[in-house]
């Protein structure tokens, strides 16, 4: 594998609506992070991504673009984006923007001329087909919001459009090459800006299956999900390659891809040496819980699964490529919620789960607020819910025959908004946030669980995530940390979770104790030092170390 300069870093993803507001509206904006940026650089680190800040009607936050080049004016403007650049250098932060072009907004220019003239330039940067009551649709695939992939064209009775998201997200036609010279000219130009790299939206998405075809339905609704039509699309790379050919490498862009339902064969051609993207995102753990029948049918994760998949992940690409590990995102509820099981508050389970994800091979990407273990908000009502997403479920449930308050229980496990509620930064109101409304509710935990009191208290989460930044750039360990191969110890041991990492002439063992009850685990031979403790114990006899409880433990053996 080539070394590569972002191999080392690490990475931190913003939700720049929840992050930090400075003008009093409820909502977060780019002074917001200019004014953090020191915190970052505190925590250590060098890479951060913003989710979406360009020009939206935000019917899905922002990933419904209607201007690439322009800053939404609710986040600021294009001077603001241009001082956070300058500022985040001054501090060897790389600002790295989310690209969103599966789709654009049907507010964009582009959808409204190709609304006034179909048949015109506009109309081939969609796809748009004629259609009359009556017929069937193209393809029965389900969006991935709920409903049909089909809307009806507006201001038009006999024409629909293809919308693999939300109806106010018409998806670009890539096969139209005008389409793609458009997009590459957008990208350089904000590369020209001096961005470090994109995170790449729904990438999977932007080749269709053509001609449109009907697959086997998988709910009562007669439709099909798009998991099914992507494992049978061939050809995306083929677009990618030529993006990366005109973009991404020649300005030697960071770039992680919103990667789903790739092929095995591929992963060379994703991130290996020459890939069309520097990584993409580990969904492994992340999907172990979904079913095709929506949310109400999810089942549990348990810690064995959570490794197995981690260590799956592991394999797949060794050798080839460095994954971005993550426990959350902007579309998945917080990992402490997730991962560790039901009811689990402890800072020592936080810290463990942080840990045994961080320490993986690949890029570790920190969601905001994971530093803090912040942790999933509960509603009661559907009123309460903002999530585009959560709410498509949520009928999903009913149709079901769940009562509304079953159907609240999933989305307060799984709806988008539990990792979209505010940075909880201190324990005045509104956790600091903002001085105004925030636009979703402040989790009410925010006065035990907030920056300011962590950054004080040594024995934090905050400052064990600091502790893991650091040794992954503690020079004596770095080499190790970053590019030690990773191979699993005692993997059939229940509930634990531990591996190696194999660098030339040290190794690491990762261990953690993923449960509330005490175990033992052999070691492979004598300790020659402690990294990491996420407790103040340790105990030892001959070979064997007594686990406390979720304890989490970095040695060099
Ligand atoms: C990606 C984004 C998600 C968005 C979707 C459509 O999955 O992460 O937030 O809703 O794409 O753009
Ligand atoms: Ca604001």
């Amino acid at each position: 594998m080539e070394r590569k300069w972002w191999h080392g870093k690490t990475a931190y993803q913003i939700y720049p609506k929840s992050f930090q507001d400075t003008n009093g509206d409820g909502i977060g904006d780019l002074q917001g992070i200019i004014r953090r940026l020191d915190y970052l650089k505190e925590l250590g680190v060098d890479i951060v991504w913003i989710s979406p800040i360009y020009c939206s009607p935000l019917a899905d936050q922002g990933y419904d673009i209607s201007d690439y080049r322009a800053i939404d004016p609710r986040f600021g403007t294009m001077e603001d984006m241009e001082e956070l650049l300058a500022e985040a250098k001054k501090r060897d932060i790389g600002i790295v923007m989310d690209l969103v072009v599966n789709h654009c907004s049907d507010e964009h220019e582009w959808f409204r001329k190709a609304c006034e003239d179909p048949e015109g330039p506009y109309g081939r940067y969609f796809y748009i087909l004629p259609w009359h009551e009556g017929d069937p649709l193209p393809c029965n695939w389900r969006g991935a919001f709920g409903g049909s992939v089909w809307s009806k064209l507006p201001g038009h009775e006999d024409r629909i459009y293809y919308h693999a998201f939300h109806r106010k997200q018409p998806d670009l036609n890539w096969e139209n090459p005008e389409v793609r010279q458009e997009i590459y000219a957008m990208i350089r130009w904000w590369l020209d800006k001096g961005l470090a790299g994109f995170r790449i939206d729904a990438i999977m998405n932007i080749k269709k299956l053509l001609p449109f075809r009907d697959f086997p339905p998988d709910r009562e609704d007669g439709l099909c999900g798009l998991e099914t039509v992507l494992r049978n699309t061939e050809g995306v790379l083929d677009f990618l390659d030529e993006m990366a050919e005109q973009t991404f490498r020649p300005y030697e862009a960071f770039t992680a891809g919103e990667v789903f339902n790739e092929k095995e064969k591929d992963l060379p051609r994703l991130i290996g040496d020459h890939g069309v993207f520097s990584s993409m995102f580990d969904f492994a753990e992340t999907v172990l819980d979904h079913s095709p029948l929506g949310w109400y049918a999810a089942p549990e994760i348990t810690p064995d699964q959570y490794k197995a998949a981690c260590f799956a992940s592991q394999r797949r690409v060794d050798g080839i490529g460095f994954l971005c590990n993550i426990i959350e995102n902007h579309d998945e509820p917080r990992g402490v919620s997730h991962y560790l099981p039901a009811g689990i508050h402890a800072p020592e389970a936080k810290k463990m789960l942080g840990g045994l994800n961080f320490m993986l091979q690949g890029l570790p990407f920190l969601f905001q607020g994971q530093e803090i273990g912040m942790e999933n908000l509960a509603c009661t009502s559907i009123d309460e819910v903002d999530d585009c997403s959560a709410r498509d479920q949520y009928q999903v449930c009913l149709d079901a025959g769940l009562t509304p308050e079953e159907a609240m229980k999933f989305l307060n496990r799984f709806s988008r908004d539990n990792a979209r509620t505010p940075v909880q930064w201190d324990d005045s109101p509104n956790a600091g946030f903002t001085t105004g409304t925030p636009w979703l509710r402040v989790n009410p935990n925010y006065r035990e669980i907030n920056v300011a009191a962590q950054r004080e208290d040594p024995d934090s989460i905050w400052n064990f995530y600091r502790a893991l930044i650091a040794l992954r750039k503690n020079p004596r360990y770095a080499e190790t940390v970053v590019y030690g191969h990773t191979e699993p110890w005692l993997e059939e041991q229940h509930n634990l979770m531990a591996y190696f990492r194999q660098g030339k002439d040290q190794t690491l063992l990762v261990a953690g104790n993923f449960q509330a009850e005490p175990q033992d685990m052999r070691l492979p031979g004598p300790i020659r030092d402690l990294l990491l403790n996420n407790l103040r114990t340790f105990s030892l006899t001959g070979d064997h170390i007594h686990l406390a409880p979720w304890q989490f433990l970095v040695l060099e053996v």
